[in-house]
């Protein structure tokens, strides 16, 4: 139990890492406050003990209200930045409010939810966790939507975490490999292709929360042992 007495932010609860996050989050002793879309997925949450909200992190006002009603209940330890989406394909065919809507929610989205809660967290010398992917250090054909959104997520979590180290906020980016989630427009991956499973990424961001408030986890960078096939 040794987040006992922290509160702790999740975005993209509903399901793949944010789920299991929540739920490793209550059995480590946190208070976790947790939103996404799909309300009814956040129901069953709040029936293992989450604080749940409506949230949408494409949307200012949606982000608004869900951070008003958060920090109702008092001030938050951490923040972690998980809501994500990705559709692959050439550039050449590739819809344009595809581009936008993995823009808005994984680099968009992460600002103003990051911003929303800021303050809060300079309060308390709390924490960031970014959930970006291994190739926000890379990339591959098909993938330049996703990877831009990815690259520019890793810009902003180095640029957040010089605005407040001296503030005591750390700042994690937690990359990771192909994970078998419902990720690249909800189809359910198959669980033994290799790929990591949800708990393991949820188990790097927890490692990432339990340090010491003298140590930063800059980042973390999972692999599965033998690389899948790709989106
Ligand atoms: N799966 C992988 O291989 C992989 C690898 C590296 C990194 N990642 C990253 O891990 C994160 C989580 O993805 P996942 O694999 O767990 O995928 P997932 O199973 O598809 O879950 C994505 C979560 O994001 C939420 N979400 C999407 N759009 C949202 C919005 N506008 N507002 C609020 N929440 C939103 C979804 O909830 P609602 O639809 O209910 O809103 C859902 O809970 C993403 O940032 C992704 O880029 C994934």
């Amino acid at each position: 139990m040794m987040l006992t007495n922290r509160r702790v932010v999740v975005s993209g609860a509903s399901r793949g890492i944010g789920r299991a996050l929540v739920l490793r989050l209550i059995e480590a002793g946190a208070q976790v406050a947790c939103g996404a879309r799909a309300e009814a997925e956040l129901a069953a949450l709040a029936e293992a003990g989450a604080e749940v909200h409506p949230l949408d992190v494409r949307d200012p006002s949606s982000v608004e209200a869900f951070s008003s009603a958060v920090l109702q209940g008092g001030p938050v330890d951490a923040l972690v930045n998980n809501a994500g989406v990705g559709t692959f394909g050439p550039i050449e065919t590739f819809k344009v409010e595809d581009w936008d809507r993995i823009m808005e929610t994984n680099v968009r989205g992460t600002f103003l939810l990051t911003q929303a809660f800021l303050g809060s967290l300079t309060s308390r010398e709390g924490q960031v966790v970014n959930v970006t992917s291994d190739v926000s250090g890379r990339t591959f054909a098909g993938a330049a939507a996703y990877t831009a959104s990815k690259h520019a997520q890793r810009a902003f979590t180095r640029a957040l975490q010089m605005e407040t180290v001296d503030a005591g906020v750390r700042v994690t980016e937690i990359r990771s490999g192909v994970v078998t989630t419902y990720f690249n427009d909800g189809t359910p991956r198959d669980p033994d292709d290799g790929a990591l499973s949800a708990d393991d990424v949820s188990e790097a961001i927890v490692f990432a929360l339990m340090q010491p408030k003298h140590v930063r986890v800059d980042e973390v960078l999972l692999h599965p042992r033998k690389q899948p096939v790709e989106f």
